[in-house]
């Protein structure tokens, strides 16, 4: 009985070696480690036939079991090892890239819808003498609201949902601009009439549903010179409605309305599919802002405007949710190519 087991015993581990070296995959071989040290695997029979032994041959035979099954487990480990080794080759090779492959076609790149609008606005403000100009995206509550005769405390800052960026809200706050006017402040504090600009770019409000983004576009314009008045303002906004919509029966009307840097002030609503769609503000520059930027106010006069970049944007192309351009979905983008 005893000779028997040692007989088996020794057999083993040629064996374990054997069956090991058969395996191809980790999962042949965890079938194959069952046999030998599962729970009714070869070596733990062994280990429960020690029982049967007397107390003076149960060490030495333990011993001899604990040999084998520490070689088993090193055959074990060594396999295991090959197989993941030559998996990881295999993988490599399989998924190894020519570089000297020419690149696949996965479509132009192109430019996002809003920048194309941005870019078609410039092209025909230019052509009708419009400089373009830029301002900081952030700016001081002076340039976003005070210089534009917005004064601290005035309702019309509330309405701004305004980004602040310093914790305290007084003298010096900063903010993410609320809207390109400030761009306004900043040029003619630099230039003399006569003034011509448009300037386009992000402006900020806390502000975020489907029809809000907490980053949109503005295209400011504003013509400052000794002799310009509201009929001025028509004839441009309506002209640049026209190119832009490539519609010559495209009309512009304006309602009175309320911004604190205009006087008078209006809002301006084209005609559209039969109706009237709003599409900005606008008026004749406030005597106040001039005061601010050092013009003086019985010489010149001037029109500013202020227009959504997104919603001449949607209106040209068709696009009926605000979101779609902020969500990169490239089956979108494409389309604009
Ligand atoms: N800044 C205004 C806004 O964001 C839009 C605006 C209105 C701009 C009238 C102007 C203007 O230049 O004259 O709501």
């Amino acid at each position: 009985m005893v000779n028997m087991t040692m007989q088996n015993l020794e057999q083993i581990l040629p064996d374990a070696e054997r069956d090991f070296a058969a395996c191809a995959t980790i999962q042949d071989l965890e079938q194959a480690k069952a046999r030998y040290l599962g729970k009714s695997g070869l070596l733990t029979e062994q280990l429960k036939g020690l029982g049967k032994l007397s107390a003076e041959e149960r060490p030495a035979a333990g011993a001899s079991i604990n040999v084998v099954k520490q070689g088993v487990e090193e055959a074990l480990k060594a396999r295991r090892d090959a197989i993941l080794d030559a998996e990881q080759a295999e993988q490599l090779s399989n998924e190894s890239i020519d570089v000297t492959l020419p690149a696949r076609d996965q479509g132009k790149g192109g430019l996002h819808p809003v920048t194309l609008t941005m870019h078609r606005l410039e092209q025909i403000f230019h052509s009708i003498g419009f400089e373009v100009a830029e301002g900081p995206e952030i700016e001081s509550d002076y340039y976003n609201f005070t210089a534009l005769n917005i004064p601290e405390d005035h309702p019309a800052r509330a309405m701004h949902d305004t980004f602040y960026i310093d914790a305290d809200h007084e003298k010096q706050a900063h903010v993410l601009r609320t809207h390109t006017s400030p761009v306004q402040v900043h040029y003619m504090e630099n230039k003399t009439p006569p003034l011509k600009i448009i300037a386009p770019g992000r402006v900020y409000r806390v502000d975020s549903d489907a029809t809000h983004s907490p980053m949109f576009h503005q295209v400011e314009g504003l013509w400052v010179d000794e002799n310009i008045s509201f009929a001025n303002l028509k004839g441009v906004v309506q002209d640049f409605l026209q190119r832009f919509f490539e519609r010559d029966d495209l009309e512009v009307r304006f309602r009175p309305s309320f911004f604190p840097f205009t006087e008078p002030s209006a809002e301006m609503d084209m005609s559209w599919n039969g109706g009237w769609l709003e599409i900005g503000g606008c008026g004749m520059v406030h005597p106040e802002v001039f005061r601010h930027v050092g013009i003086d106010s019985e010489k010149y006069r001037g029109f500013a405007f202020g227009l959504g970049v997104e919603r001449l944007t949607m209106l040209r192309y068709g696009v009926n949710d605000l979101r779609l351009f902020f969500n990169n979905d490239m089956r979108f983008l494409q389309q604009f190519g």
